[in-house]
């Protein structure tokens, strides 16, 4: 803990808060993926895409609201459902255009503080995406195909993912708002669990065990 000359203690960041609050589950999410194999082969990272399109399916709406807009300027720029859904089509597997929930319905709905901590997963997820990047170039893919989605940013992952951050940590939230941004960020990293449970079968050989621990 950090202790200032003057004896007091920083307030960590949001951003650092909700990193500290998901660590274990982003760890144990990371060692649950790799278990299964998705860079083994493009059927298996075909597999990983599709968890990829269901969680960007789920948060594009998030993307999409005026409401998060306003308080996140560039968000509807970092939407990466239309990348996921290319990649998808590079590997020649059609997408079903019926799964993505209708804007007008949505901002009314819409639990800023929870929205942010989704959005908090849904960006820093692709800090992580230059590791798989380069698994993904094993199998042949990249950024102009298969694997556009993990691209970095234009301006670069780490000065694009600070552009979030200095946002996302100036939002002004509430005491029990701020623990509601971290139970919408445990939320969003247990949907993409389960849905690697659900469509990331495991490799023949291993057991759920081994891999989920
Ligand atoms: C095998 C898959 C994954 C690997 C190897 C991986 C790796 C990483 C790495 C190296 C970082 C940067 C850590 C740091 O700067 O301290 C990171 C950050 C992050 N990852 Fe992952 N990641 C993976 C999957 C995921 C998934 C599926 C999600 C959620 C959908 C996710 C969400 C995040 C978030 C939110 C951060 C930002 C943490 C922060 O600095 O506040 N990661 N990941």
């Amino acid at each position: 803990m950090v202790v200032m000359s003057d004896g007091s203690v920083p307030e960590a960041s949001r951003a650092r808060r909700l990193k500290m609050a998901t660590h274990a589950t982003h760890e144990r999410l990371d060692t649950a993926i790799m278990a299964r194999r998705p860079f083994a082969n493009r059927e298996r990272y075909a597999l990983f895409l599709e968890v990829q399109h269901r969680f960007h399916r789920d948060v594009d709406p998030l993307y999409r609201s005026a409401a998060l807009g306003a308080l996140l300027p560039d968000l509807a720029q970092r939407r990466r459902l239309g990348l996921v859904e290319q990649d998808l089509c590079d590997l020649g597997i059609a997408t079903d255009p019926s799964g993505a929930t209708p804007t007008s319905t949505m901002d009314d709905q819409i639990d800023v503080p929870s929205a942010l901590g989704w959005l908090y997963v849904a960006e820093g997820s692709n800090l992580g995406a230059s590791f798989l990047l380069k698994q993904a170039a094993k199998l042949g893919l990249s950024e102009t195909f298969g694997a556009r989605h993990l691209a970095a940013a234009p301006d670069g992952r780490a000065l694009h993912w600070r552009g979030f951050v200095a946002a996302f940590d100036a939002v002004p939230l509430s005491h029990l708002q701020e623990e509601g941004a971290i139970a919408g960020a445990r939320a969003a990293f247990m949907r993409v669990q389960a849905l690697v449970s659900e469509l990331l079968a495991l490799p023949a050989a291993a057991s759920a065990q081994e891999v989920d621990g």
